[in-house]
């Protein structure tokens, strides 16, 4: 059985649904692929930072009333060096900007409803997605679903498919123009039903390595802390996880933080990728499926949201105005955006974690930098206006 749409869209996670909505809005039709079902999509958790640029964006897409209730406005970050602690003021370092905190689980509950109540098609557990000649003009999808093999048919492809996506592959390997840097360590996460050590995020550097207090509400904590890269889940549990917590982190916050059993607890590994070749074709990679950066900048979710923006705006360029000349437009509006995220995401990674090479001399710089950068106007500013997001390239 064959399907028709106008952009096929690979992948239901944050991108997805976020470009499906925006393009259902502005009546541009649309059918999302997902591998997984909508119950696993919404069991990964992820990030929960999201720039204002992000909010408006997920308000545009009709998603943003939960948001709007539930979300915590910070207005300033907190960073500790050895236990040390310093307040940031984003907002007066940036113009009055603020960032929301709401979970990404959250955002993309809210965009799987209200996709629901606007009659989109996602078709979930679908099996051996394939792209077809995405370099004519008639592209298509082919998938397994329920047993049976299907086609769609469609003017563009959204890779919206994740780092480990088939979107990315399709494109020839010569033609792939990749960047990539591993770092040798990972995050332990862990999820509890408990409130907040304190009122705003705190990122802590500190010998033994590096810890970050999060939350997601102000009765549900999430806390990481720096693991080597050869760390696995069996190596951890819950006590070890709050003892080492508590010497990462301020003395005063360690005496008031509270603990609890772990909702979940799962090591990440820390990334940063990026492929330049961005758009191929009918194919446009989104998100994830084209860039990774370390979560220390808390970019993920806000760099997808971006791509999104700039791949709807098009969209609606292409369908309303004819206006294809912009396709190339699409990379350099992106790649502009994720290289300046890229860059501060490893920036922030490299200020706050122990490296394993690192020698006294690099702890004594990296200390250095830690002071110039928290006591300096300049240095604040900085900080502050790359953590609220810098602003997007127009397409023309
Ligand atoms: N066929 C169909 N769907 C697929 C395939 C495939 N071959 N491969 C992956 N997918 C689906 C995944 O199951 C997932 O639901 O694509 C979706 C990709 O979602 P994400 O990995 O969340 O990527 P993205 O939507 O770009 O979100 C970016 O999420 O990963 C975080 O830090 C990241 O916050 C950022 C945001
Ligand atoms: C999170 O809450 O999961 C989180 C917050 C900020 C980050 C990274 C992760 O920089």
């Amino acid at each position: 059985m064959t399907k028709k749409t106008q952009v096929a869209i690979i992948g239901a996670g944050p991108s997805g649904l976020l470009l499906g909505q925006l393009l259902t809005k502005a009546g541009i039709d649309n059918i999302i692929v997902e591998r997984q079902t909508a119950e696993y999509v919404l069991g990964r958790i992820r990030a929960g930072v999201l720039e204002q640029g992000t909010v408006d964006l997920i308000r545009e897409a009709g998603a943003g009333a939960r948001m709007d209730e539930d979300g915590l406005i910070h207005t300033g970050t907190d960073f500790s060096f050895q236990g040390e602690h310093h307040h940031l003021d984003i907002a007066k370092y940036s113009g009055g900007k603020h960032v929301v905190v709401y979970g990404q689980t959250e955002v993309t509950r809210d965009l799987m409803d209200e996709r629901e109540k606007d009659g989109g098609v996602t078709i979930y557990k679908t099996d051996n997605v394939k792209l077809h000649d995405i370099e004519s003009d008639k592209p298509y999808v082919t998938y397994e679903h329920n047993g049976k093999s299907l086609r769609l048919d469609c003017d563009y492809i959204a890779g919206c498919d994740g780092f480990h996506g088939v979107s990315r592959k399709s494109i020839p390997a010569d033609k792939l123009e990749e960047y990539e840097k591993v770092y040798p360590f990972g995050w332990l996460g862990l999820m509890s039903d408990t409130p907040p050590v304190n009122d705003e995020l705190v990122y802590c550097a500190h010998e033994r390595g590096f810890a970050l207090c999060s939350m997601r509400s102000l009765t549900r904590s999430r806390y990481y802390l720096q693991v080597p890269d050869t760390d696995k889940i069996e190596d951890w549990n819950e006590e070890k996880f709050w003892d080492e917590l508590k010497r990462r982190i301020p003395p005063k916050m360690a005496e008031r933080l509270v603990t609890g059993p772990a909702i979940e607890m799962s090591i990440a590994p820390l990334r940063s990728y990026v492929c330049e070749t961005m758009q191929y074709g009918k194919l446009f990679l989104i998100g994830d499926s084209a860039h990774i950066v370390p979560p220390t900048g808390a970019k993920g979710l806000n760099l997808a949201a971006s791509d999104v923006e700039t791949a709807f705006r098009l969209f609606v360029k292409i369908y309303k105005e004819g206006r294809t000349d912009l396709i190339p437009r699409y990379q350099e509006v992106c790649l502009a955006r994720v290289w300046k995220s890229v860059r501060f995401s490893w920036w922030m990674t490299t200020l706050l974690h122990r490296f394993p090479s690192a020698s006294r001399f690099d702890f004594r710089v990296q200390q250095a930098e830690f002071d110039y950068f928290i006591n300096s106007e300049a240095g604040k500013t900085n900080i502050a206006e790359n953590y609220v997001g810098l602003s997007l390239e127009e397409l023309e």
